[in-house]
């Protein structure tokens, strides 16, 4: 199984993406969460993309392409992937497509998350979230079972430098701009499927369920 999940800031697609990955024991592939931890590990790479991250714009393709191309040639990518914040642009879609080409692969479905502009803004704002295995937690929606504690691995939880006010609308912003022309890319290509991501965590799963298995079949 071979999946974009294509959606603006906040709208789920890590925490869908982990369960997905978890049900169908295909890989995670988040640029997000490999560009945080080049950040954190301080690579060129990382220092590289830092100022970007931090004020909600995009990374420059070339960046981006070079580390998802090296992740889909990695051995525990051949079950299948499914890509979360990636591709972003349309020379990142193009660039996609090439790389599953030359390996004689294609998507199986690209999944536009919807979820309306105000639940967006709520989830990431109240988003805690772990510097050191990812783990994504919310306040009000989906609290640690001990405050500021990572249940999967017991690190501190952190709030995101990008998950301030101004960060998140310039993301929104940049979203608009740069990526929402996907959906039409993939649209015109006959592999999208948009889905409502407003409802509860597990109420979107067992909707992408049913998306997924509808595709599995066709
Ligand atoms: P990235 O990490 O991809 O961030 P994003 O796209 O802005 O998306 P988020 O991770 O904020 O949201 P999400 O949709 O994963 O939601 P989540 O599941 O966490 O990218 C960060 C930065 O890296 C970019 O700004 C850019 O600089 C760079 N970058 C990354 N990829 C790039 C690329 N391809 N090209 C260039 N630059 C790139 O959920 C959010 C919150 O809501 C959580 O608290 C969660 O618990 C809660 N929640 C989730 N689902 C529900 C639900 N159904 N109900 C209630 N709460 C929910
Ligand atoms: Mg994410």
């Amino acid at each position: 199984m071979r999946l974009v999940f294509l959606g603006a800031p906040g709208v789920g697609k890590g925490t869908q993406a982990d369960k997905v990955s978890a049900l169908y024991g295909v890989l995670k592939v988040s640029t997000g969460d490999l560009l945080r931890e080049a950040v954190r590990n301080k690579t060129a790479l990382g220092v590289e993309a830092k100022s970007f991250m931090d004020q909600g714009k995009l990374v420059p393709d070339s960046v981006v392409i070079g580390l998802v191309r090296d992740k889909l040639g990695d051995p525990s990518c051949e079950k299948g992937f499914v890509l979360d914040g990636f591709p972003r642009t349309v020379p990142q879609a193009e660039e996609l497509g090439k790389v599953l080409a030359s390996r004689h692969i294609g998507l199986d479905r690209v999944i536009n998350f919807q979820v309306s502009r105000e639940d967006v803004v709520k989830r990431l704002t109240g988003r805690r979230s772990c510097p050191k295995c990812q783990a994504t937690f919310h306040l009000d929606f989906a609290p640690p079972k001990a405050e500021g504690i990572c249940d999967r691995c017991g690190s501190g939880l952190v709030q995101r430098s990008d998950d301030q006010r101004e960060a998140i609308e310039t993301r929104l912003k940049v979203y608009d701009e740069q990526t929402a022309p996907l959906i039409s890319f993939y649209e015109q290509q006959g592999r999208l499927s948009n889905l409502d991501g407003g409802g509860s965590v597990d109420a979107v799963f067992q909707n992408l369920t049913k998306v997924l298995a509808a595709c599995k079949t066709a």
